[in-house]
């Protein structure tokens, strides 16, 4: 309760990494969820409410704090059910949320999560199911993500992001190591001029200090360990040759970085390369589909890899595409998922602004800024408009 209610979601993190304290222990009389929720006064509240679900927070936690009297029947009920239920105190809380934070709950609950979650559960990659809290929509791509990590193979393991800008590919690649506590180093392709440069390009995440060790070094270091390889923008390469260094790794899981020098052992290294390859394709599915606003069906997402793996062979060559793993096309976002988006972009970037707004002022900004939504762009254009959006009332 003392890290909830300071307000500090570094301290929470801490408590629930460490098990000091439960996602469902209750803080007095109610769920540290429902605690969460009714402290409107928090700027920090959605970032809480996230890593609460993340960390396994049960939602139904929240129809049983109203029913939690004496001789009262504890039932499981949905967030809809609450919203209903007039006698409980959550459901005006509930009304009044953010669309961001609607979202996460309505995500904790749904079936599929927890049924994508399963794919890894008893997996290293388990940590990665907290991914969920992190990405706004792009279940599909979770969900073939998670199923191929927990296939047992010998190979190494190689995932090609692809799809339009601004829809998660970078921020997922990102997220993939701290999740997992590995370490990651992130190649921006763009910037390689030859074959080894490779090798020789520093770590480049915005989110981290300047890295001092080559990809190279870094793969000394890491030897025979877990580590993550992001390599940004594979298809920006100013010459495709340059990826042929990649093709030992890939197959081998060892490579040497100059001729004459010892081979170094990676294949515990997870790769993961993005792209926007096949970006065209992405909207073309989408246009063709019955019921464009629907979430996207297994079966879909199945037919949208399977247009995609061509063009990424035509554009990466075949020998380089037939040591991918898996090929994930990142679809586009329903209107619930740019809702959900715009108003993260609202807390991310004037968290202490918003806290002193009405919720019909937040829900009519974030209703407003879909209106400059840019397909190609994803995203980023809301974040955009957002911004606009602050400038103007501030
Ligand atoms: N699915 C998503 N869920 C939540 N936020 C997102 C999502 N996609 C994008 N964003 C937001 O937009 C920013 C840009 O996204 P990201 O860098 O992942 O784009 P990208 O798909 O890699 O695009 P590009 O192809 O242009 O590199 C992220 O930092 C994040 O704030
Ligand atoms: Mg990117």
């Amino acid at each position: 309760m003392f890290a909830l209610a300071s307000d500090n979601p570094a301290e929470v993190r801490r408590v629930l990494e460490s098990g000091e304290a439960g996602p469902n222990d209750a803080v007095g009389p109610q769920s540290a969820l429902a605690f969460t929720l009714a402290s409107t006064q928090l700027t920090h509240r959605t970032e809480m409410v996230k890593l609460l679900l993340a960390y396994g927070a049960d939602p139904s936690a929240l129809a049983e704090h109203a029913r939690a009297r004496p001789g009262s029947r504890m039932s499981r009920a949905s967030l809809e059910s609450v919203l209903r239920d007039e006698s409980n105190p959550m459901s005006s809380i509930l009304e009044d949320m953010d669309p961001a934070t609607r979202y996460w709950l309505a995500r904790a609950e749904a079936p599929q999560t927890r049924r994508t979650s399963a794919l890894i559960h008893r997996s290293f990659f388990r940590p990665l199911a907290r991914v969920r809290y992190d990405l706004i929509g792009q279940d599909r791509v979770l969900e073939q993500l998670f199923r191929v990590l927990s296939m047992p193979s010998m190979a190494p393991i190689v995932v090609l992001l692809c799809g339009p800008s601004g829809h998660g590919k970078s921020l997922l690649a990102r997220k993939f190591g701290s999740l997992l506590d590995v370490p990651t180093h992130t190649v921006n392709m763009t910037t390689l001029r030859s074959t080894h440069d490779i090798w020789r390009s520093y770590s480049m995440n915005p989110y981290e200090a300047p890295s001092t060790c080559t990809l190279g070094e870094f793969l000394i270091e890491q030897e025979g360990k877990r580590c993550v390889v992001v390599l940004d923008e594979i298809e920006k390469v100013e010459d495709e040759k340059m990826l042929s260094s990649l093709l030992m790794p890939w197959e081998l899981g060892r490579c040497s970085f100059e001729a004459g020098h010892r081979h170094v052992d990676v294949s515990q290294v997870v790769w993961l390369a993005t792209s926007n390859i096949g970006h065209d394709l992405v909207f073309e599915h989408q246009r063709e589909r019955q019921v464009p606003e629907a979430p996207l069906s297994r079966e879909e997402y199945v037919d949208l890899m399977g247009l995609l793996r061509p063009r990424v062979s035509e554009r990466l060559g075949p020998s380089l595409l037939s040591r991918v793993t898996t090929v994930l096309p990142f679809a586009p976002f329903t209107k619930e998922e740019k809702l959900a988006i715009a108003a993260e972009a609202l807390y991310a970037l004037a968290a202490d602004v918003v806290r002193t707004m009405t919720p019909a002022t937040i829900d009519s900004m974030v209703r407003k800024s879909l209106d400059a939504y840019l397909p190609a762009e994803g995203a980023r254009s809301l974040y955009r408009a957002v911004s606009t959006q602050l400038l103007d009332a501030v």
